[in-house]
């Protein structure tokens, strides 16, 4: 069998992308292997549920640090020291400079509640409603300095419906991030394992 690649999550908040790579990694067969969920926030929920995964924690809270670059040395620095060869962005609420993203090109993504290049950034599933789209989604893509401007790995849709508002939009796009993360992590893994 290839080798599993090892993986770290960025996390923020709930968590759920997370604990949705964290349960596909329980196929023996899939490519890659969770070696660290790293927050920037010590009240990440998702910390809890990384934790009773068996999956190292650490927190690094940005808040210590005078400006990005050394928030992000600090991030550089325990990702390597975990072992990690692959980064999966999972609600991971810090912009990255140049610098970091250079440094794991190719090797860093996220996903995003909007079908890129609609809808970068924020109150996506709203801005879809408002132009009124019939389709909306996720999308996940590998990190580039633009924000939310990486080459495309996956993308999943679904039919706006005439009474979705934005948090029902929010409620079905984000079981079509829990099916889509894990396949693209797969796919970016098997690339990479070779
Ligand atoms: C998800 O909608 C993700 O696409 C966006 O932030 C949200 C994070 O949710 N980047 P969770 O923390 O994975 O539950």
């Amino acid at each position: 069998m290839a080798r599993r690649v090892p993986f770290a999550v960025l996390i923020s908040g709930r968590g759920s992308n997370m604990a949705a790579l964290l349960d596909a990694v329980r196929d023996p067969d899939f490519p890659a292997a969770p070696v660290l969920v790293l927050a920037n926030r010590a009240d990440a929920a998702g910390l809890g549920r990384a934790a009773q995964a068996g999956v190292r924690t650490r927190v690094i809270s940005h808040k210590a640090y005078p400006d990005r670059q050394s928030f992000e040395a600090d991030l550089h620095a325990a990702l390597v020291d975990a072992g990690a060869e692959l980064v999966c962005c999972a609600g991971f609420m810090r912009v990255l400079t140049e610098g970091f993203v250079d440094r794991w090109a190719g090797r860093l993504i996220n996903i995003h509640p909007s079908l890129l290049p609609k809808y970068r950034g924020l109150h996506t599933h709203q801005r879809a409603i408002d132009a009124g789209d019939a389709e909306h989604g996720c999308t996940v893509h590998y990190v580039t300095a633009g924000v939310d401007e990486g080459p495309i790995i996956g993308q999943a849709k679904l039919t706006v419906h005439a009474e979705d508002t934005a948090d029902t939009l929010a409620d079905r796009v984000l079981a079509l991030e829990h099916r889509l993360y894990p396949e693209c992590l797969a796919k970016v893994a098997r690339g990479l394992s070779v």
